[in-house]
């Protein structure tokens, strides 16, 4: 069955931060065609852009669709895009007949043409992963928030065991430094303060100058500080092996570069890091949060864990928490190993049990956030500068983010500004601050 062409469309992105990076766009490419945005109630297009790493996730997409489709009013068009169009392609169709489009992270600069083609009644797909670059294919930068996502690597050849990333995103790429460059530049000219650079491998990233020197993501930062208007830059996601020299000496000297590292480590025996292909031991990771410590004393260290790997035992799990320990972290994100079909850990003997596996996420998710309230409350007495993003929940009351990345609300302020403010309290996600007399004025 034929159907009219969208004009209005809503992008909704889960997972990481790459993928909201895709979905802002997406949303630019569908607006540069003439589409408007609207909410997923009504929006004539809906965009599912989703993520694939635990099942939970991948299985979310579907109840979704299942919702979309017997939306009051009629139901949108339907297109899945992100990890999992990537991963099952023709399937999502096969098992959702409600699907018209399934678009790949490498194919999204075809939406229009796969719109247009679902627009005379059958399911279009692109999974493509053409070796020419979809950026080239998108329009400009947008106005956008004052804290703006930038990607500048993509894929991963790491191939850790438990993984879909690189089956999903493809091999290891490195944007071009002048394409990088302009693109801040954009985002600055519409309205950005803070730049965070992306890659599923983010400090993997090479490119040469413009002088055709050979640059790491040392390089890449130490450009972007010189851009007039930009205040503060980040990067995630870091791998313990890209983490160069250059890249730990910036923090010690580039001042916009602000003091935030996210280094997952995954596990801290080095058994289990071995049977997930990390290639890196925990001695190796604890030397590294040493040494970006002795440059930049301050700095808030975040990372990644699994538990319940294959063939974890308690005193393996224990190990886990023995570097958590260690390293002491500010804030870390921590998941249940979800066997992922077609990676070589889901058919590793000795898979531990729910339960289990349940049992030790909950106690690593005390310890981490006993640390993270105690890396708040010792930034109480601080004085520091926070952006502000967003209004918060009183009237008169905003949101700003601290060098660390803690959420900050303070009266007054306007959006985008950077303020002084003294910390006065923490609780165990965010902080209050206060403007001292003279800056208040
Ligand atoms: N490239 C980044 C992050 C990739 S995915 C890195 O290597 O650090 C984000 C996080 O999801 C990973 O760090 C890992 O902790 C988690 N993850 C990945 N696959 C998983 C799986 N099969 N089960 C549970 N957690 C997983
Ligand atoms: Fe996945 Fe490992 Fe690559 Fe990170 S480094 S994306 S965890 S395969
Ligand atoms: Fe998910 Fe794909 Fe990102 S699997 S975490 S959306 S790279």
């Amino acid at each position: 069955m034929t159907r009219p062409l969208p004009s209005t469309f809503h992008v909704k992105s889960f997972g990481c931060q790459m993928n909201v990076y895709d979905g802002a766009r997406m949303g630019e490419l569908l607006e540069a065609q003439g589409l408007s945005e609207a909410d997923a109630a009504d929006a004539e297009l809906v965009v599912l852009n989703t993520c694939h790493i635990r099942e939970k996730a991948a299985e979310k997409v579907y109840s979704d669709i299942g919702r979309l489709a017997r939306r009051d009013g009629g139901r949108p068009m339907i297109a899945v895009a992100g990890c999992v169009a990537q991963a099952e392609g023709a399937e999502v169709p096969r098992r959702a007949h409600a699907v018209d489009v399934v678009v790949g992270p490498q194919a999204y600069h075809n939406l229009p043409a796969l719109i247009a083609e679902a627009a005379k009644g059958r399911p279009a797909i692109d999974t493509g992963m053409p070796a020419a670059s979809k950026f080239d294919a998108l329009p400009g930068r947008r106005a956008g928030n004052p804290g703006a996502f930038l990607t500048v690597q993509e894929g991963c050849d790491k191939f850790c065991t438990y993984c879909v990333v690189p089956y999903t995103r493809g091999a290891e790429i490195s944007r071009p430094w002048a394409a990088i460059l302009d693109e801040a530049k954009a985002l600055v000219d519409g309205g950005a303060r803070e730049i965070t650079l992306l890659g599923q491998n983010v400090n993997a990233w090479t490119g040469e100058d413009e002088t055709g020197r050979a640059q790491g993501l040392d390089g890449l930062i130490r450009a972007l500080d010189r851009l007039p208007g930009l205040a503060r830059i980040r990067y995630t996601t870091s791998h313990p092996n890209d983490m160069s020299d250059g890249l730990i000496a910036a923090h010690g000297d580039v001042a916009s570069l602000m003091p935030f590292l996210h280094l997952p480590v995954q596990a801290g025996s080095d058994r289990i890091l071995k049977a997930m292909n990390r290639n890196h031991d925990v001695a190796a990771y604890l030397r590294l949060i040493d040494r970006v410590r002795a440059v930049r004393p301050d700095i808030a260290v975040s990372g990644d864990f699994i538990v319940g790997f294959p063939g974890e035992t308690e005193t393996e799990f224990e190990e886990t928490l023995a570097v958590v320990r260690a390293a002491n972290y500010a804030q870390a994100f921590s998941f249940k190993y979800s066997p992922r079909t077609g990676t070589p850990a889901a058919t590793m003997a000795d898979q531990v049990p729910g339960a289990v596996a349940d049992e030790r996420l909950q106690q690593l998710q005390a310890l981490l956030a006993e640390q993270q309230y105690a890396f708040n409350r010792a930034t109480v007495g601080r004085r520091c500068e926070i952006l502000i993003e967003r209004s918060g929940k009183r009237e008169g009351q905003r949101l700003g983010k601290s060098p660390w990345l803690q959420s900050v609300l303070v009266d007054g302020g306007a959006i985008g500004d950077l303020i002084t403010v003294d910390i006065t309290s923490a609780g165990p996600a965010s902080l209050m601050g206060e403007r001292p007399a003279r800056a208040a004025a």
